[in-house]
C-alpha cells in the first residue's frame, strides 16, 4: 500500500458517518469521485450497484469485470445471466434485492482486487449496507467475505449472524460456470435457506 493510499484508508469511520448522515444519493457521488486507491486510473465506469432501493437481500461480489467497466452495471456480463437464474431460482423479485461489489472500480486484466483495494473502497460498501438496511447479506464467493468480515471464515451455505444481520456465503455466479457440478450445490444451499428471505 502506498503512503497516499494508507492516509486515505485511515478516517474511513468519518467518511461513512459522512456518507450515511447526508444519505443514499452522496454515496454514489462519493464513488464517482473516489481516488483513494489506484484502481481509479484505469477504470472506464464505476460500478455503484443495482436494484431495490429498500432491498430484503444484499448480494456482494467480486468486482467489475470487462463488462462491468464498459456500462456500470454489476453483473452485466456471463456471470451476471448465472446471478439472474440463482435470484429466480430464489423467488426474489425485483424489490428484494440488491447487487453490489467489494470494489466500485474494475480491477485491470481481471485480476482480483487486492486487500488495500478492497479496504480503501469498504466504507462505500458499509455506507450502501447501513443505509439500505437488508435483513440478509449474501457473500459471492471468497473476496466478498474477506472484504465483508475479514479473518472469518464461514462455512458454505451457511447462515450466520454479523454484527447484527444474517450473513450466507454462496458460490460466486462466475463458479458455476466453471464448475457445473456447483450449480446443484448452491440449489440445495438456497433450499436450505429460503426461510430467512421468503
Ligand atoms: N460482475 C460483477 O459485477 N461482479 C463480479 O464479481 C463478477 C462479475
Amino acid at each position: 500500500m502506498t503512503a497516499y493510499e494508507k492516509d486515505n484508508c485511515r478516517d474511513s469511520e468519518e467518511r461513512i458517518k459522512m456518507m450515511i448522515e447526508a444519505g443514499y444519493p452522496t454515496v454514489g457521488k462519493e464513488i464517482i469521485k473516489c481516488t483513494r486507491c489506484q484502481l481509479h486510473k484505469s477504470t472506464i465506469k464505476r460500478v455503484i450497484g443495482k436494484g431495490s432501493s429498500h432491498p430484503k437481500v444484499f448480494f456482494i461480489g467480486e468486482a467489475p469485470g470487462k463488462r462491468e467497466n464498459e456500462t456500470g452495471i454489476p453483473f452485466y456480463g456471463r456471470a451476471g445471466k448465472k446471478l439472474d437464474k440463482m435470484i429466480e431460482y430464489m423467488g426474489l423479485s425485483e424489490e428484494d434485492w440488491m447487487v453490489t461489489n467489494t470494489v466500485k472500480c474494475h480491477p485491470p486484466e481481471n485480476r482480483k482486487p487486492k486487500i488495500n483495494e478492497i479496504k480503501c473502497c469498504k466504507p462505500f460498501l458499509l455506507a450502501q449496507i447501513i443505509l439500505l438496511d437488508p435483513k440478509i447479506i449474501i457473500l459471492l464467493g471468497n473476496t466478498a467475505e474477506e472484504s465483508f468480515c475479514p479473518g472469518r471464515k464461514l462455512e458454505w451455505g451457511i447462515p450466520v449472524e454479523h454484527e447484527g444481520r444474517t450473513i450466507l456465503k454462496l458460490y460466486h455466479p462466475a463458479a458455476l460456470i466453471y464448475t457445473a457440478s456447483r450449480i446443484e450445490t448452491q440449489r440445495v444451499f438456497i433450499d436450505k435457506n429460503r426461510t430467512l428471505w421468503e
